[in-house]
């Protein structure tokens, strides 16, 4: 290594294009949220699936939202979980929130990591989001972009 490389990993200058993740929330933001999210899946509209979900959000600015699934007779217009809380989020807050972590729930306990569609809009909202579900092995935690690798973006 340089010696200029070297005296800046000692004095941890930051490098003018890192893009510097901010810290995983904790294990205790991890359980608050899954409390939260699996209150509100008692809400959860799901007679066709009878699958119950939470999520919860917690955004940047330290408040937190919840939602549950809707489902309809007509199944393609169901909302998922994560969708009702960011969405409610952004009609309570508007659309400057940045989220930091999702947690989701199921009262079947089995594996359920956000569909695709949620994905993205997490993406929209959160790119440097860290999402908490139920894996196929236990719980996991991923950054957004390791579940949704070139998320979409318009600008
Ligand atoms: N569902 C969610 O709400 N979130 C997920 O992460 C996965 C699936 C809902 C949609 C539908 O109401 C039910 O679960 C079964 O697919």
């Amino acid at each position: 290594m340089s010696p200029i490389l070297k005296s800046q990993a000692r004095l941890r200058v930051p490098m003018p294009h890192s893009k510097a993740k901010k810290p995983v929330p904790s294990a205790d933001v991890r359980k608050k949220l899954e409390a939260a999210a699996t209150k509100v899946m008692k809400n959860a509209h799901a007679p066709y699936s009878n699958f119950h979900v939470g999520a919860a959000i917690l955004l940047t600015n330290g408040k937190m939202f919840t939602g549950c699934n809707v489902e309809n007779a007509s199944y393609g217009m169901t909302n998922c979980a994560e969708r009702t809380a960011i969405f409610t989020a952004v009609a309570e807050l508007g659309p400057a929130i940045e989220i930091q972590a999702v947690a989701v729930t199921n009262d079947h306990g089995v594996a359920c990591s956000p569909c695709g569609a949620c994905r993205q809009v997490i993406y929209e909202f959160g790119p440097d989001a860290t999402v908490f579900f139920q894996g196929a092995n236990g719980p996991k935690q991923a950054h957004i972009t390791e579940l949704l690798p070139e998320g979409f973006r318009l600008k």
